[in-house]
């Protein structure tokens, strides 16, 4: 047996990551904050017409945590509900209209995020969402460029926290954006040691993502690489937790 092979508990991969029939068992997810948004909170300040740009950013990073989460983790019932918030967001009443192409971006994307039924199609609207953030940022600014960025990024301990830390540098990268993040965070992947198994599929994906991460570090950040490498983690996992339990 590989390396991965004998790491692929699946029970473990089950309590981490949750079966997809109990929507409970997702600590990851579901002890997250609820997400409701500050904007929707009871006004306890009446003065303050809107929030924001900031308290609407932190209210989009957490809610794109939350279907990054929902994504990787291929939990479909998830995926629609986070997605549900993001699509059904109104920002604001008075939206800058030089805003307002960035918006519906966004809006579209998670439109797409809700209508997956396949993880390409969630792993791809998830990269078109990041790709939307980009743009905003790029043209009226965004957050400061990841304080990581330089060289501070380690993979812990095991070959999916490598994984892990791995996406967590690409997002950054694409959403910021950030091309050294993203690079980092690529080449990172390409070099997590490898998800070889004696079970043919999953030797698949594992050579799939490891070929999706070269490209990815080669290239800059971009929405439809991101989502590739996303869907990949996310049919994997699937793939699991479609054990019976
Ligand atoms: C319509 C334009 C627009 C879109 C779309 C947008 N952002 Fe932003 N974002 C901004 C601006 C402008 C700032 C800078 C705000 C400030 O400095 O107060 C910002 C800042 C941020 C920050 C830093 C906040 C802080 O407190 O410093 C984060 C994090 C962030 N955005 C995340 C996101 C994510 C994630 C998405 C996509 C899901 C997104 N943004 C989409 C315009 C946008
Ligand atoms: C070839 C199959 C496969 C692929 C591809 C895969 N994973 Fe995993 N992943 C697993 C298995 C099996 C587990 C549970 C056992 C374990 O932790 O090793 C797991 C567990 C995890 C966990 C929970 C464990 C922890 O240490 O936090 C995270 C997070 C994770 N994967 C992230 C990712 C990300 C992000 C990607 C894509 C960049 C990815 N995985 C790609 C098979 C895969």
């Amino acid at each position: 047996m590989t390396a991965i092979a004998c790491a692929l508990s699946t029970s473990l991969l089950l309590t981490l990551l949750g079966p997809c029939s109990e929507p409970a068992a997702s600590p990851d997810v579901s002890t997250e904050k609820p997400l409701v948004r500050s904007s929707e909170a009871p006004r306890e300040l009446p003065q303050q017409q809107t929030p924001t740009a900031g308290t609407f950013m932190s209210d989009h990073a957490r809610e794109a945590a939350a279907l990054r989460r929902a994504v990787i983790a291929g939990r479909f019932d998830l995926i629609h509900r986070v997605s549900a918030v993001i699509a059904s967001d109104t920002w604001s009443s008075n939206l800058r209209p030089d805003y307002v192409p960035h918006v519906t971006a966004l809006r579209r994307a998670a439109g797409a995020a809700l209508d997956a039924r396949s993880t390409q199609a969630a792993g791809a609207a998830l990269g078109e969402l990041g790709a939307a953030c980009s743009a905003c940022h790029r043209e009226h600014g965004g957050p400061p460029v990841s304080t990581r960025s330089e060289g501070a990024l380690t993979g812990g301990v095991g070959s999916m926290a490598i994984h892990g830390a791995a996406e967590q540098a690409m997002w950054e990268g694409l959403f910021t954006p950030s091309e050294a993040s993203w690079k980092q965070g690529a080449e990172l992947l390409a070099s997590a040691p490898e998800l070889a198994s004696d079970i043919e599929d999953i030797a698949v994906l594992g050579r799939q993502l490891r070929d999706l991460a070269l490209d990815a570090a080669a290239g800059k950040p971009r929405g439809d690489r991101y989502g590739s490498i996303v869907a990949t983690c996310s049919s994997c996992h699937r793939r699991f937790s479609i054990e019976p339990h």
